[in-house]
Formats: C-alpha cells, sequence, structure tokens
C-alpha cells in the first residue's frame, strides 16, 4: 500500500489542535491542569476546585467557589423521567449502559431549556453523581437516597450510595482519584466528545458520544478490569506464576501501559500513596501488598509501568463500591474535562474530519 507510511494508526503522534486545558509531559511523567501539576493539586486543592479550574482556566476565590459549588449542589435533583429511566433499566444492565442512557434522557429533557453551555456541562457535573449512585442502589434493590444540600460533592455521592460519609481518610483518597481522573487531554472520549462537538450538536451528545467511547476495556473500563484480574489472582504470593502464565497465554495485564507515558504514569505515585493510606485504615494491606508485587513484576518482565487504573480499581473497592460502578465513578470526574474540551471546541471551531487510506477493490462494474 503506497499510502501506508503516511498513516498514523490510531492517531498515534499525530497532533489534532491546541489546547490550554492541560499538558502531558511524557518526558518528565508530568501533568499539569491550566498550568498547575496535578500533584500539586492534590495537596492543596480539593475535586470542586479542581473543576472550576478546568472550566474556568483558574483556580477559584472563596466568592467563586461558593457560588459554584451552591450551583451543583442546587441541580444535583434528577428531573422524573431521568429517574424513571434509571429505574425502568434491566435489573443486568451495565451501570455504564444505565449511565450513558440517562444521559441522554437528560438531553432530550433539557431541549428546550434556557442555559448556555457551561451552564448544561455544570448540569451534567452535579446531575451525573446522582445517576450513578442511584442506579447503585437500584441494582441492590434499595430506595434511593436523596443528595443532601449540606455536603460537598464527594461527601454526598458516599451518603447517596450508602447513607453515611465515610473516615476523612477514604473521603480524601476518593477526592484525589476524582483529581486525577478529571483530565487528560486529547484521549479517545475526549476526542470523540471534541468530534461531536466540532459538528455543532450539543453539549449532551457530546457527552453520552464520551461516555461510550471510555466504557472500553482499553479507555476507562480498564479501572474495572483491574479489580477482576485482583481478585483473580487472589493473592500476593500468586503474583509471580499468575503473571507468568497470563503473559505466555499473551493476555494484556490490565492497568499497565499507556499510549502517551512510557516511563509511568505521573498520576499513579499520588494515588497509590492516597490507597496506602485507606487500605491501612481499613486492615486490608493485602491489596496494597498484591498490587505492588503486580508492578514490579510486570516491570522485570515486559518494563512496562502501571497506569493511573491500577490503583483506582482496588481503591474504589476497599471503598465499597461495586465493580460494575468504577467506570461511572470516572465519568463523575472526567465530565469536568470532557465540559472544558467542548467548550474549548466551541470557542475556536473546525469540524474534526480526518482521510482515509482507501484499500477497497478498484473501481469496477455491475455484472451484465
Ligand atoms: N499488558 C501486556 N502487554 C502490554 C500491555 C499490557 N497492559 N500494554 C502494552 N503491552 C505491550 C503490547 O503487547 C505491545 O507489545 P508488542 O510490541 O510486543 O506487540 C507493546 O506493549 C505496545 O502496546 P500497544 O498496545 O501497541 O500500545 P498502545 O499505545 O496502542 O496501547 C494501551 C496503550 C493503554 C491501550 C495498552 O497499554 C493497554 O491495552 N493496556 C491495558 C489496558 C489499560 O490499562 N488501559 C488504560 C489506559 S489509561
Amino acid at each position: 500500500m503506497s499510502d501506508a507510511a503516511e498513516i498514523k494508526y490510531g492517531l498515534a503522534g499525530v497532533i489534532a489542535d491546541e489546547t490550554a486545558i492541560s499538558k502531558v509531559m511524557p518526558e518528565t511523567n508530568s501533568l499539569t491542569y491550566r498550568g498547575y501539576a496535578v500533584e500539586e493539586l492534590c495537596a492543596h486543592c480539593d475535586f470542586e476546585q479542581t473543576a472550576y479550574l478546568l472550566l474556568h482556566g483558574e483556580l477559584p476565590d472563596a466568592e467563586q467557589l461558593v457560588a459554584f459549588a451552591g450551583a451543583e449542589r442546587a441541580r444535583r435533583v434528577l428531573p422524573w423521567k431521568v429517574q424513571q429511566s434509571i429505574m425502568m433499566s434491566a435489573a443486568d444492565a451495565h451501570p455504564m449502559d444505565v449511565l450513558r442512557t440517562a444521559v441522554s434522557v437528560l438531553g432530550a429533557e433539557d431541549a428546550r431549556a434556557a442555559g448556555d453551555d457551561l451552564a448544561r456541562v455544570i448540569d451534567l457535573y452535579a446531575r451525573i453523581p446522582t445517576i450513578v449512585a442511584m442506579d447503585y442502589r437500584r441494582r441492590r434493590g434499595e430506595e434511593p437516597i436523596a443528595p443532601r444540600g449540606d455536603l460537598g460533592f464527594s461527601a454526598n455521592f458516599f451518603f447517596m450510595c450508602f447513607g453515611e460519609i465515610p473516615a476523612r481518610e477514604v473521603l480524601k483518597c476518593f477526592d484525589i482519584s476524582m483529581i486525577l481522573y478529571a483530565e487528560h487531554s486529547f484521549n479517545a472520549s475526549t476526542f470523540t466528545a471534541r468530534t461531536v462537538t466540532s459538528t455543532t450538536s450539543d453539549v449532551y451528545s457530546a457527552v453520552v458520544a464520551a461516555i461510550g467511547a471510555l466504557k472500553g476495556a482499553l479507555h476507562g473500563g480498564a479501572n474495572e478490569a483491574v479489580m477482576h484480574m485482583m481478585l483473580e489472582i487472589g493473592e500476593a504470593e500468586a503474583v509471580g506464576p499468575w503473571l507468568e502464565r497470563a503473559l505466555a497465554d499473551g493476555r494484556k495485564i490490565m492497568g499497565f501501559g499507556h499510549r502517551v507515558y512510557r516511563n509511568g504514569d505521573s498520576r499513579v505515585p499520588t494515588m497509590m500513596e492516597a490507597f496506602r493510606a485507606m487500605a491501612a485504615l481499613k486492615g486490608a494491606v493485602r491489596w496494597v501488598e498484591m498490587a505492588e508485587r503486580l508492578a514490579d513484576a510486570m516491570l522485570k518482565a515486559k518494563n512496562i509501568h502501571p497506569n493511573l487504573d491500577f490503583p483506582t480499581g482496588p481503591a474504589y473497592y476497599l471503598m465499597g463500591f461495586d465493580i460494575a460502578m468504577f467506570t461511572p465513578m470516572f465519568v463523575m470526574s472526567r465530565i469536568a474535562g470532557w465540559g472544558a474540551h467542548v467548550l474549548e471546541q466551541k470557542a475556536n471551531n473546525k469540524l474534526i474530519r480526518p482521510l482515509s487510506a482507501y484499500v477497497g477493490p478498484p473501481q469496477r462494474r455491475i455484472a451484465g
């Protein structure tokens, strides 16, 4: 194929546009949101401040934060039709499918409402956690728990799922995962959201498509796959033989590798530290031991480092969430990044429409 040299399979290495939202620096394994290193955001800010930063470009002052948090708290309750769409889902429907459908219903409900795109993004940021929590309880045959306006983003989510607020360390670990998941430049789901936006379609359509992209195991679905893998391994002592067998069988080890980072994912040390602290509190360090052994063994065997999904999978498991809701929880956070990209794409739009190299039959005529 004469064009083959020109093809960038998977768009690897292609710079498709400019962005001022985040910068991934594989040379130094670092990631910044609007210029701030994610480790620093985790140390000094919470997820609500981070979401504001991504959407507005600057960290909020006290007044701006109160207004932003107030807008989120005011919009948490779901329209009746969205509640119905969740409650009518099949008993075994995957939570990502339920979420994708609920966001679509939200879009159909909102089509006639006033408000700009930022207001719609904040609507989704406020309501996606309510959808995820309601579906969690539905799958368990439990009544939904209404959001509590006196609680912040992370505490309210725990409350809507479990009816209680966990220990400070658990909440901190969760909030850190939300900060770290919030944005990552032109990953597959964000690029999907930008592609849909580039056609001048609406925010909800962009987010529905992005949820579909995030679901796959090579992207957001990896945090669920990691936990299934760790349960399959069972104990730290089994890591060595398990990995040997898995690699001999040609299996991809979930939570390892990254298209952009080749020498480690900058988000992993921060998340590992939070995971360690929470596991110690819960008396569950065996999961940390297993994770550390697997990371060491994978480095020796393949020279491949873990990505963020590797520590978040077991961390969410220890928090008490069921595995099927791990990727929807990723959506709760990434909506901030998707929203920022939708707004950025709209501000300087050009229809995204790449070319392809045709490899089918040459032009021919219909016989007879
Ligand atoms: N387990 C085993 N081998 C892996 C691997 C993994 N998790 N990730 C990459 N590799 C190997 C590939 O088999 C390939 O080896 P080869 O050259 O001998 O064929 C090589 O490393 C390059 O991998 P490739 O899949 O082509 O890289 P990519 O940039 O297209 O893929 C991922 C990046 C993330 C899709 C890939 O690393 C992966 O599938 N990881 C597991 C899923 C995951 O954790 N996803 C979350 C990403 S944040």
